[in-house]
């Protein structure tokens, strides 16, 4: 008998059955995505021996079919990414701040964690100056909630209009297709809140030599929501077991040479050799009449909440490498709109349209399903009226596809109703008050020791130094020295700019 790897999920299926007959491994065939076995894998049927191939070999198009349509459209951004499954346990008793399950001392839920870098192409070098993507998706006994956040504690911008046009000057050029400093600090020279988040970017902290050895941040204030429906502002932290390690300037092309692919092979390796990474999870706690009492505005997402103790609230570790690497990770859909009773949004700015973005990019990059598949789907029973659409398989049965129905009661749950909060003011299109653009960037970089002062005047001055536009150059440069005068000195120096017109040109700006 001719023995056939099996190649399809069928075949799997198949020899399940096999094996559940008593028959041996080698007896299953390939078949058609029908079923139908296949008889030649390796010919296509011609018209003799000499003349084209038949449009009649439905083997050889459906083949072609289903290889043409292999690709999705990649993220828009966040495209490289590498993905990993475990669990998180929580260790300490919040029901104070939240209702939510998850935090409940001794609950061990199953996650699902997507590193990534921002800007690059799906296929590209893993190690670049880019903030790193750290997505958790935890199945929760409440449904699932989906951290979404990146390596370092702040972002670049603070209103989700510019989002957009962030991505665009930063992402690679329209015309060449290439990266282009130009472009991304001519974006940047009209963006001084950017001044913190690249600082720290710059810095070695922003080039982790690993994704095990990084912290994760949420960025964002959330509230966390008690049984009484009282109201805290929150800060997420993840903090890395194995210590926070970054890649030096000067190591960092020898390094992309000698593996392009090093975070995941490192991730991947790590977990393989069971030495599965953990990271714990820290909160920062605020009553909500506290957050006026910084001198900038607590729930920009440009600024950390300074002097404001974390607690630790539990673990989680990663201890398995998905086998399907687009059905889990390239499939894995994570929305910061996706909460659970306890946990709910602030009136950050930026988050406020991150609630809306990525459920609408998922139903446009995986289509409106997305979340009935296994990687995404919740452990609880889902319960909607939402129905149909491409490639539905809920099973959904009977007539009574609305709410509410004299013919089958379903009950709305209290916990998940959403706690009130008091608003006041009109309507209106103006930019936050206390920006205070400059201020952490400073501070940021005065506690830095000297090697890694020296490290980010290495890095930054490096990408300045492509920036033609001398108007964009002396802007950027003025800002980091209105965060620090010996930082804006020693990188107009490194860029052989004149010190005292950058001087004088930050001194025109204010960091109210
Ligand atoms: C208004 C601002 C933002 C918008 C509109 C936005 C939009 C998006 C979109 C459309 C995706 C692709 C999602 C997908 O295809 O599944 C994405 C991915 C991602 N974003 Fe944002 N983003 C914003 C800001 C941020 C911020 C501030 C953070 C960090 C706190 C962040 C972290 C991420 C991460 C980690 C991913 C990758 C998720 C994954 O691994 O699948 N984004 N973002």
């Amino acid at each position: 008998m001719k023995t056939i790897k099996s190649f399809t999920r069928y075949s799997v299926l198949a020899m399940s059955l096999c094996m559940a007959l008593g028959l041996q491994a080698q007896d299953v065939h390939l078949t058609t995505d029908a079923g139908a076995p296949v008889g030649d894998n390796q010919n296509s049927q011609t018209a003799g021996p000499g003349g084209p191939t038949l449009l009649q070999d439905s083997h050889l198009i459906e083949k072609l079919q289903r290889f043409d349509r292999e690709r999705i459209p990649e993220r828009v951004v966040h495209a490289r990414g590498t993905g990993a499954a475990g669990v998180f346990q929580a260790t300490a008793d919040i029901s104070d701040l939240s209702k939510a399950v998850v935090f409940k001392p001794g609950t061990t839920t199953p996650v699902f964690v997507r590193f990534s870098t921002v800007m690059g192409y799906r296929g590209s070098p893993e190690q670049a100056r880019d903030p790193r993507g750290f997505a958790t998706k935890f199945y929760t006994q409440q449904g699932n909630w989906d951290l979404v956040g990146i390596n370092l504690p702040i972002f670049f911008i603070r209103d989700a209009i510019k989002f957009p046009d962030f991505v665009h000057a930063n992402k690679p050029s329209a015309v060449t297709g290439v990266q282009d400093a130009n472009l991304a600090f001519d974006f940047f020279a009209h963006t001084p809140e950017a001044t913190s988040m690249l600082t720290r970017l710059y810095s070695d902290e922003g080039m982790p030599d690993s994704y095990r050895r990084m912290d994760g941040y949420g960025v964002h204030a959330f509230k966390m929501v008690n049984a009484n429906g009282d109201v805290h502002y929150v800060k997420f932290h993840w903090k890395s077991e194995q210590g926070m390690h970054g890649i030096r300037p000067q190591d960092i092309a020898p390094s992309i040479g000698a593996d392009w692919n090093h975070m995941t092979n490192d991730l991947y390796g790590a977990i393989k050799n069971g030495e599965d990474p953990k990271w714990d999870l820290y909160i920062q706690v605020l009553e909500p009449k506290d957050l006026a009492k910084f001198d900038y505005n607590a729930l920009d997402d440009t600024k950390v909440w300074s002097g404001v103790p974390e607690r630790k609230i539990g673990t989680m570790t990663l201890n398995r490498v998905p086998d399907n690497y687009f059905e889990s990770t390239e499939q894995s859909a994570f929305a910061p709109s996706r909460m659970v009773p306890g946990i709910e949004a602030s009136e950050d700015r930026m988050l406020q349209g991150r609630l809306f973005a990525y459920a609408d990019t998922q139903m446009y990059r995986l289509g409106a399903n997305y979340q009935s598949l296994p990687i995404n789907r919740p452990l609880v029973q889902v319960s909607s009226e939402d129905q149909d659409g491409a490639m539905n398989s809920s099973g959904r049965k009977g007539e009574i596809n609305f709410e509410p129905s004299t013919a089958r009661e379903v009950s709305e749950d209290p916990n998940g109703r959403l706690v009130q909060t008091a608003l006041s003011g009109t309507t209106q299109q103006q930019a936050i008050d206390k920006k205070r653009n400059f201020l952490q960037a400073g501070e940021y970089y005065r506690a830095l020791s000297a090697q890694d002062k020296a490290d980010l005047i290495t890095a930054l001055s490096a990408d300045l130094n492509h920036v033609t536009n001398e108007g964009n150059k002396y802007t950027m440069l003025s800002y980091f020295y209105k965060a620090d005068a010996d930082y804006g000195t020693r990188l107009a120096k490194a860029t052989h700019a004149d010190v005292a017109r950058v001087k004088s040109l930050a001194d025109q700006l204010s960091d109210g």
